[in-house]
């Protein structure tokens, strides 16, 4: 995909970056795209509330893609300490989705987690039910840590659960020293 411009997220976007991230993770839409959670969770994946909170947070941002003046993607990362990054909402407009948009934005996540944070090594949480997208990170050089983390169930500002067994499995891969990809 061509003609992608790439820059963080400020607080008019929101509108915009909720839209995009419900569309790409939840509802009958989201699966025009090749992957997506509408099996496991309905409701919603994230509010607006929470993007201000992540937009006003120095240890977090969400970098955007645009393409000719819409939003087409988005990422957030988030500084763990210890040389430890993290990403997560990792977000492609479903009809856009499998042309290397992910990919790139993986990529853009890497360097600014190593640029901003110091990060030698990323981590994510991913549902084990997800079999596609779990290879797809492991492409990407991510492997399973053994570490699981719990969904949390209760609280609806994650999603309303489709099933009582759902949980994270954490991945993680370093980031070669100078070479961010
Ligand atoms: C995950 C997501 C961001 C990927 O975006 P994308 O633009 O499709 O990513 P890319 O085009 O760069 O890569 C797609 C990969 O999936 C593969 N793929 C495409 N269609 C596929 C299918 N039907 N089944 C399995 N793999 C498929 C492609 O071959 C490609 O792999 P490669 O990079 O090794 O060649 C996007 O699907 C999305 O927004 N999903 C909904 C939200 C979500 O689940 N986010 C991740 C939560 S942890």
């Amino acid at each position: 995909m061509t003609d992608i411009a790439f820059r963080d997220a400020a607080p008019a976007d929101i509108p915009v970056l909720h839209r995009l991230i419900e569309s790409a993770y939840r509802g009958e839409g989201s699966r025009a795209g090749w992957t997506t959670e509408a099996d496991l969770l309905a409701g919603q994946r994230t509010d607006p509330d929470e993007l201000a909170a992540i937009l006003a947070d120095p240890d977090q941002a969400m970098l955007t893609a645009w393409r000719d003046g819409d939003l087409v993607g988005s990422v957030l990362i988030a500084n763990r300490g210890e040389e430890t990054g993290y990403f997560g909402m990792l977000s492609v407009s479903p009809t856009l989705q499998g042309a290397g948009l992910g990919r790139r934005l993986v990529e853009a996540a890497h360097a600014a987690l190593s640029e901003r944070f110091g990060a030698r090594r990323v981590r994510i949480s991913v549902f084990p039910q997800r079999e596609t997208l779990i290879a797809w990170y492991r492409r990407l050089g991510y492997a399973p840590t053994g570490e699981t983390l719990p969904f949390p169930y209760g609280d609806t500002r994650f999603g309303l659960p489709l099933r009582d067994d759902l949980h994270f499995i954490v991945m993680e891969r370093t980031l070669a020293w100078g070479l961010c990809t």
